[in-house]
């Protein structure tokens, strides 16, 4: 591109046309999150395949991670950590800075209700990005809840000696490992409808990418 030196600045590219709609630690933290979800999931599914909880689920060799049962453990303990470090950073400072207030809360149900259907129409305006719609908001609390519960259901598996207070809430070992395994399933299934809808609304990709939906830094 080349810079006219004689534009005056009203004719000069504005660059704060776009709001800023995911500032940086949203974005970076997100596709971290989103890296160690997959190793997780993936490892998840290769670690489970060594000792199922349904005769009728198997995980097959090409979508699960680790090659065997050993291998899996240490992308699962890997990843672990970064998703637990990650997380935390995410949800402080989504408190801190107000975003989670200002972005996911209120959520009311007659709304939900109405989203709902309007998406079902395809009726759902996607006109500003920096508002999320009530199934939205609902569907990314849901999905901290599930990140919440999947890290505290895993810990208390990982070390039910240590933390057997933990495991007892669950119940016991064998409860822990199903409540582990269906807030993988809720997050496998959150996955599928936000993977999808962002492609297509693929203006909010750019966003989560770049900051803003024009893709501009
Ligand atoms: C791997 C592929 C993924 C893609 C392509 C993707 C894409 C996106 C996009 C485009 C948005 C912005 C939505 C909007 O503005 O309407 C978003 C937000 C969000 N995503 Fe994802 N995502 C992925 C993985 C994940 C995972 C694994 C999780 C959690 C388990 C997750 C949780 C969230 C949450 C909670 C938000 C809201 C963030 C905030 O505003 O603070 N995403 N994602």
């Amino acid at each position: 591109m080349t810079i006219d030196a004689t534009a005056s600045p009203s004719t000069l590219p504005d660059r704060t046309a776009a709001p800023l709609i995911h500032p940086g630690w949203v974005r970076v933290t997100h596709w971290v999150n989103a890296v160690a979800m997959l190793i997780m999931i993936g490892s998840g599914w290769q670690i489970y395949d060594a000792s199922p909880l349904f005769r009728f689920l198997h995980f097959p060799k090409q979508i699960a991670l680790g090659d065997w049962l050993a291998g899996a453990l240490l992308w699962h303990f890997a990843a672990m950590w970064l998703l637990v470090i990650n997380g935390i950073i995410y949800v402080a400072l989504g408190i801190l800075t107000g975003r989670f207030r200002r972005k996911l809360l209120p959520i009311r149900l007659r709304d939900v209700a109405s989203d709902f259907v309007a998406a079902l129409r395809g009726r759902l305006a996607h006109d500003d990005l920096a508002v999320y719609n009530a199934v939205q908001k609902l569907l990314y609390l849901g999905v901290l809840l599930a990140g919440v519960l999947i890290v505290f259901s895993g810990v208390s598996i990982w070390k039910p000696v240590q933390f057997k207070w933990l495991t007892a809430v669950f119940g016991d070992y064998d409860r822990a490992r199903y409540v582990h395994f269906f807030a993988m399933t809720s997050i496998v299934a959150f996955l599928t409808i936000h993977v999808a809808l962002a492609l297509i609304v693929p203006k909010s990709l750019r966003a989560m990418i770049f900051g803003r939906a024009d893709g501009e830094r």
